[in-house]
């Protein structure tokens, strides 16, 4: 029996395939039917994100806001939260979106941010994960998906996938790795979301 209407916006910067595999998992499974939740918008930082071509080639609603139009990081994230609130949103999900949101961003959707993050957190929190990964020895990387709290990549942790590092690896090589396990443990996330909350 679906309740309200619970909308997702999906906040993306680059290919957007996470998102796709949110919102894929959202039509097979029947999220819409079961909690009346539904991906409702996609809002990009970057207007050549290719990821948005592919939101609307899965029929959603796509915007975009660009950073650079924007003075201060407060005036950008006040824009962004404007266009992301007309969607009334249950859940913004951060899905490789490559900016660092403000307090008051943080705030205002406080237990209704998630992000997914491409390592083991707490290890190698911020940029170029992979290589970091790699460089130190690790046997094992991955990523996870965790709340979203002023501090950057920190949160209470909802999901995580961990893959092996193999010799010869590259970041790029390890990246893909970690990526198709990505597009698993961020749907079951967003669903344990909605599921805890029915
Ligand atoms: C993903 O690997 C995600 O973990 C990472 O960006 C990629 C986006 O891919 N996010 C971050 O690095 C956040 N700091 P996608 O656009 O194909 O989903």
């Amino acid at each position: 029996m679906a309740s309200a209407q619970k909308n997702i916006v999906i906040l993306i910067s680059g290919s957007g395939s996470n998102m796709a595999a949110i919102a894929r998992a959202a039509d097979k499974e029947g999220w819409h039917g079961k909690w009346g939740a539904q991906v409702a918008a996609v809002i990009s930082n970057r207007a050549d994100a290719v990821g948005l071509e592919l939101a609307q080639s899965l029929g959603i609603a796509t915007a975009v806001v660009p950073h650079k139009d924007f003075a201060s990081r407060e005036a950008f994230d006040a824009e962004l939260m404007a266009r992301i609130d007309a969607h009334a949103p249950a859940l913004v999900v951060l899905a490789g979106f490559m900016r660092i949101l403000t307090p008051g961003f943080v705030q205002h959707y406080a237990g209704r941010l998630i992000n997914i993050h491409p390592s083991l957190l707490p290890a190698f929190t911020g940029l170029n994960t992979h290589q970091r990964a790699i460089d130190a020895g690790c046997k094992v990387a991955g990523a996870t998906v965790h709340e979203v709290t002023a501090e950057l990549d920190h949160g209470a942790t909802l999901a995580q996938a961990v893959v092996p590092v193999l010799p010869g690896d590259t970041a790029e090589t390890l990246a893909a790795r970690v990526l198709t396990q990505e597009h698993l443990i961020f749907p079951q996330a967003v669903r344990g979301f909605f599921e805890r909350k029915a």
